[in-house]
């Protein structure tokens, strides 16, 4: 598994071949102005929610890719009714896909369209691939149902919002690592505003301090699982 930081919450994901793209919000992002959203290859696109720093550059890729898109009932039914494919799901639910299972799991956020239409209710990702599990936390507060996704999954990378102000700060992202039972956290969804900025050195440190690890990718890095 393959998984590729495009600035803010936007990741690229490959399975097995499988191109899986998550919240774009790239061609908006002076700090992503470097990633080409023309070329970026896309099967699936997951939406963890409706804000506009998640759902931007969808409508264009996905029209251009055929992508599939991923998320909870309402944000497809949204991009449905604009022409694109989708498949719906809702919290708790999960399926299989060609790439592994996908569940929508809970988030403690708000979710409406950029024109304030209702965007359902926030959610992350926990994704099962062949050989290696993510939790995609989306933006989120620290919640204790974070504690439900090691019952039954062991994670090998929990991507988390660090970026404070909207999401999680850092003191929070450690506890929930120790809820999600995974020490190593790809930290997300900083440094795009003025609101989330952070010290990296600091956070790295925090994190360090409590045995665990803390990555921060440039935009358009990469690390393999
Ligand atoms: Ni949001
Ligand atoms: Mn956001």
């Amino acid at each position: 598994m393959k998984i590729t930081f495009y600035g803010h919450a936007s990741l690229g994901i490959t399975i097995n071949d499988v191109n899986i793209l998550v919240d774009p919000f790239i061609s908006a992002n002076e700090k992503a102005s470097h990633i080409n959203v023309d070329t970026l290859k896309a099967d699936y696109i997951l939406l963890t929610h409706a804000h506009q720093d998640h759902i931007l550059d969808v409508e264009a890729i996905a029209k251009r890719t055929n992508a599939v898109v991923i998320s909870n009932f309402e944000i497809v039914s949204h991009f449905q009714n604009k022409g694109l494919e989708g498949h719906p799901m809702n919290h708790g639910g999960s399926w299989d896909f060609e790439f592994g299972m996908v569940k929508y799991v809970n988030a403690i956020h708000t979710s409406s369209f950029p024109d304030g239409s209702y965007g359902g209710q926030p959610g992350g990702f926990v994704i099962e691939g062949e050989h290696k599990n993510i939790y995609i936390a989306g933006d989120t507060a620290l919640t204790m149902d974070m504690k439900l996704i090691p019952m039954q999954t062991k994670l090998d990378l929990a991507i988390l919002p660090i970026g404070d102000n909207f999401t999680m700060g850092i003191d929070d992202a450690i506890l929930a690592s120790d809820f999600v039972e995974c020490d190593k956290v790809l930290g997300y969804h900083f440094d795009t505003f003025g609101y989330i900025e952070i010290n990296h050195e600091e956070a790295k440190r925090k994190f360090f301090d409590k045995d665990k690890d803390l990555m921060l990718l440039d935009i358009g890095e990469s690390l393999e699982l």
